[in-house]
């Protein structure tokens, strides 16, 4: 792969199961960004991934690869619980930052952090990178010049039982280790939270990105055995009608889309499983020219994409598509909404949402 010039120096935080899946390969391909050091606590790990991809550094001590002057960047690609004060340090230490979804499970963390990064000038951006699918991206153009008024969007994201079985065909198996740093409680433990957290945060997003911000959500979850089932009933700060449904696990393959109708014409959407690397099919139809239209796109390296975007923010001062700080902290609001109405039994207003930890 040919790098620019103008490049931007990435340290990558973790080098657990999403650092080799996705961020390690997204930092070789994309020609704007080096791969300059990566960081484990596991430093079988950290030097296993740093040799293989040819970073120039291997760090196990986070605070030492944030305090080296080359570094432009950080992916903070850990677990959950640690994502807010590796945001955190790193701002403080100037780096730009690029942290996977979701942004944090603490809201008021979440704000406190929003307002460092205001005051650092520095670019921080949320892995959901469902935004920079070709499919996804052309759905978000139409709404904007060709849909009209937005009336209804209905969002449905279901992982399937034979997900594993399905992946495991299509992806390395990770290398693991036994020291690498984990939350002091497994955030499989409760499984409400981790699907929440995990997929619910995706769906949320995705609705976001095409359909506007939410104002309100009534949730109700239905257990089945295994099975978890919520039906929202949504409402958009536009007025618009919404049906978001997430459910873990359904006896089929993989089920993601969205459908959105609007006064002149209408979008709907099938997502494959994003280890595919397959661009959404997205059939949008305009009623002022009577077709259909369908984009066919294989750059669909979703990971590359918007770590391309992000390195030519902070190079060139560009602004892109990504989730930034406020989309990630509306998801983090309309989780504990999703929940407390899920408790309540309540329609629940997001701006009512003030704190809460997931
Ligand atoms: N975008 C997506 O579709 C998608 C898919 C899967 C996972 N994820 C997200 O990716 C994140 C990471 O997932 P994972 O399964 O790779 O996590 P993991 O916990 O298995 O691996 C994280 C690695 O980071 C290291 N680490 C954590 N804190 C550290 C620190 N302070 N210093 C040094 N090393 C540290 C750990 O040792 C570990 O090896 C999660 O937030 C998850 O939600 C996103």
């Amino acid at each position: 792969m040919e790098k620019t010039d103008n490049i931007l120096q990435v340290g990558v935080l973790g080098c657990g199961p999403i650092a080799q899946f996705a961020h390690l390969e997204a930092c070789q391909k994309a020609p704007n960004v080096k791969l300059y050091a990566v960081c484990d606590q596991a430093e079988n790990l950290a030097k296993k991934m740093g040799n293989f991809y040819g970073a120039e550094k291997v760090y196990t001590d986070y605070g030492e690869m944030l305090a080296d002057p080359s570094l432009d960047a950080v992916i903070v690609a850990t677990s959950d619980p640690f994502h807010l004060n590796a945001a955190l340090q790193a701002i403080l230490a100037r780096k730009h930052v690029l942290v996977e979804k979701p942004l944090g499970t603490d809201l008021e963390e979440a704000i406190a952090l929003g307002e460092e990064v205001t005051r650092s000038g520095l670019h921080m951006q949320v892995g959901h990178m469902k935004r920079f699918d070709p499919g996804i991206v052309s759905a978000k153009q139409f709404i904007r010049k060709d849909l009209g008024t937005i009336v209804a969007y209905k969002g449905w994201y279901a992982d399937s039982t034979h997900r594993y079985d399905m992946t495991d065909s299509t992806q390395p198996l990770p290398h693991t280790s036994t020291i690498s740093k984990k939350p002091s409680i497994d955030p499989k433990a409760d499984l409400e939270k981790y699907y929440m957290l995990a997929h619910g945060s995706h769906l949320l997003d995705t609705a976001r990105f095409l359909a506007g911000p939410i104002s309100s959500i009534h949730a109700r979850l239905k257990r089945e055995g295994d099975m978890y089932c919520w039906f929202m009933d949504t409402v958009f700060e536009s007025g618009a009608n919404g049906h978001l449904d997430l459910t873990v696990a359904v006896r089929m393959d993989w089920h993601e889309g969205f459908h959105l109708y609007g006064t002149e014409g209408s979008v709907l959407g099938k997502i494959y499983n994003p280890w595919y690397f397959k661009t959404s099919e997205v059939t949008c139809f305009s009623a002022k020219q009577g077709e259909y239209r369908q984009v066919l796109d294989n750059k669909a390296h979703f990971f590359k994409n918007q770590l391309g975007a992000f390195a030519q923010s902070i190079l060139t001062g560009d602004p892109n598509h990504g989730s930034n700080l406020d989309d990630g902290i509306a998801s983090i609001k309309a989780m504990l909404a999703i929940h407390k109405s899920v408790v309540k039994g309540e329609r629940i207003w997001l701006d009512t949402i003030k704190q809460g930890v997931l």
